[in-house]
């Protein structure tokens, strides 16, 4: 079964299973500040759940791909959107900073629960 690391968890999950879900169940922050009540709850359309992801998950579908490609979000910053993304091995998982989760600093890493928080 695949292990996902972050915010300094290993978590275990089914092949194919949904990241924010897994991550949500295990009390990860997938969302910064405000974003925790305001979000789309999974629907793929506000990208507040957007997080760095390393190793093996799903291809982008295109809800996916459409919501990265909008502001403040950037396809260049290659984010994924925890809740459009299926874990199929295991991962590395890295939050950043802002409302969306668009920025450049770290907030927590696969390794750290969060020393990274102003
Ligand atoms: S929870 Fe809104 S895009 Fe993922």
């Amino acid at each position: 079964m695949p292990l996902i690391r972050a915010q300094g968890k290993t978590i275990e999950c089914e092949i194919g299973a949904n990241l924010r879900q897994v991550l949500l169940s295990n009390g990860v922050d997938v969302y910064n500040n405000a974003a925790k009540t305001i979000n789309c709850h999974g629907l793929g359309t506000c990208g507040t759940c957007a997080v760095e992801v390393q190793g093996a998950v799903s291809e982008m579908n295109r809800r996916e791909k459409t919501r990265l490609s909008l502001p403040p979000h950037s396809p260049a910053r290659g984010r994924r959107l925890s809740c459009q993304t299926q874990v199929l091995g295991d991962v590395s998982v890295t939050k950043f900073d802002g409302f969306w989760g668009q920025g450049d600093r770290p907030v927590w890493t696969a390794e750290s629960s969060g020393q990274f928080r102003d």
